[in-house]
């Protein structure tokens, strides 16, 4: 194709976009007499759009996805080659990405020991809510059904995964909800419940047993945690919290489940975030970047006494997982994990996240000396979150709206793309959050914090 017919075929596409797309998590509004952005093509940490302007992505993909990087031809050759190969047969049966994938990625979480597949991170916390099901029927008479979840954390956009959500925008509307996930408070120091003490994380997370003695013991059977929470805001636990979080989940035969979903394959520097915090998990899901979005991909992964636990002699009719996903099945998925996790290990991605990660902090801990708006700075690795309030002293929340002006002054004025809490609380939506792909360099970083710098002081001038 020429260039002019290409240019054609670009703007029929945005048309048909505009006429018959109806976009993800958007207010289609104002599309009635502007285009929605298109993207056209995407390189190392750039994508550019329909108009031919370029953008470094902060937010890799919009939903932190794209951890290696955009233009991969390795990832690409390698889906091609398994697709031409087998590209799918039903999960009853094996494929060889699967199990090599299921390997190599088990070497990097010990104490795990059994990968299920399945095709997104909602779906792969659906799993995970079923195994925990399953185990409270096979072991509890279905008594220990229940499962916790915390304030502000967000599984996924199924009604069951909602129902263990903890964001009011983003559940209302969608009720009712699966019974038996029951909330606690959620471990934001920033806005202690507790003002200023200096036990806060072992505060918080008693938060949780508190619950589950209301609840009775004898009926929890799992709670699901973001290691740290992501589109609730970039929340880091404090100091003291995950120690706690395992002691009670111990003493009351509490399964926990990790949602990796955001930070597993190297977002915080680690392979999973968990490992940053020795948390022993006994479920953890994971999607997003397993394949940097070059095929969908999710993994629900457990430890051998809960495999154990559905081998079941005694109950060959009821005994096993009787779950199934079609998608599970695609060789495309894991075929992309393979050659993603072989990018992230040989080109040390693990420790371009630590080193870029902590360059972007120092850049925004900067920013907060001189712009009274942000309120709090925090995160791990390649993933950072700035709290914008009205007033450092009251901690009063911007509003969602400041937040859309500087993503649109980032995007606009300096070609920047950021992310932000978006639509997800009553009035909390006022975190910015950065997550660049592993592969950011410090002139890379420069851009992201320069263009939040300009971005913030247009809001304040
Ligand atoms: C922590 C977390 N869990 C689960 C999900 C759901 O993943 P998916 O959109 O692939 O269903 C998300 C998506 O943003 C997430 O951030």
């Amino acid at each position: 194709m020429n260039e002019t017919n290409n240019k054609f075929a670009t703007q029929m596409a945005v048309a048909a976009d505009q006429k018959n797309v109806w976009h993800h998590l958007s207010d289609h509004a104002p599309y009635q007499t502007a285009a929605p952005m298109m993207l056209v093509k995407g390189e190392g940490m750039r994508v550019e759009d329909a108009n031919g302007k370029q953008y470094l992505d902060a937010a890799s993909g919009g939903l932190w996805t794209v951890n290696v990087g955009y233009g991969r031809e390795s990832i690409a050759k390698a889906v091609y080659e398994q697709l031409v190969q087998m590209n799918f047969y039903s999960q009853t049966a094996g494929n060889i990405p699967a199990a090599q994938f299921a390997e190599k990625l088990l070497e990097k979480m010990p104490g795990m020991s059994r990968v299920y597949y399945s095709n997104s991170g909602s779906e792969a916390n659906e799993k995970a809510y079923k195994i925990v099901r399953q185990i409270a029927a096979k072991k509890y008479d279905g008594k220990k059904h229940k499962i916790l979840f915390r304030e502000r954390d967000y599984h996924g956009t199924t009604i069951t995964a909602l129902s263990s959500t903890g964001q009011f925008e983003r559940k209302n509307q969608y009720g009712p909800f699966t019974p038996g996930f029951v909330e606690f408070p959620h471990c934001l120091q920033y806005r202690s419940q507790w003002g200023d003490v200096s036990d806060y994380g072992v505060r918080a997370a008693k938060e949780m047993e508190r619950v589950i003695l209301e609840q009775g013991p004898d009926t929890v059977g799992g709670v699901v945690l973001e290691p740290i929470t992501a589109g609730g805001g970039v929340i880091t636990p404090p100091e003291g919290y995950w120690e706690t979080i395992q002691e009670i989940c111990k003493k009351y035969d509490i399964l926990l489940h990790i949602d990796e979903v955001v930070c597993g394959l190297g977002r915080t520097g680690e392979w999973f975030g968990y490992q940053n915090y020795g948390v022993k998990p006994d479920i953890v899901t994971m999607a997003k970047g397993v394949a940097s979005g070059y095929a969908a991909i999710s993994c629900t992964v457990t430890t051998e006494p809960i495999f154990d636990l559905f081998k079941d002699e005694s109950d060959p009719r009821m005994g096993y997982f009787r779950d199934v996903s079609t998608f599970g099945g695609c060789t495309a998925g894991p075929a992309a994990a393979l050659e993603n996790m072989r990018i992230i290990e040989d080109e040390n991605l693990l420790q371009n996240v630590r080193t870029q990660g902590e360059y972007l902090r120092s850049g925004l801990t900067k920013l907060m000396e001189k712009h009274s708006m942000i309120g709090d700075v925090r995160g791990m690795g390649l993933f950072q979150g700035l709290e914008l309030v009205k007033d450092r002293g009251t901690k009063e929340p911007v509003d969602e709206t400041v937040l859309m002006a500087i993503a649109a002054h980032c995007q606009n004025e300096s070609g920047v793309i950021i992310g932000r809490t978006n639509r997800s609380f009553r009035e909390f939506n006022n975190t910015i959050a950065l997550s660049p792909a592993l592969i950011a360099t410090s002139d890379d970083i420069d851009l992201i914090v320069n263009a939040l710098d300009k971005a913030i002081a247009a809001q304040t001038h």
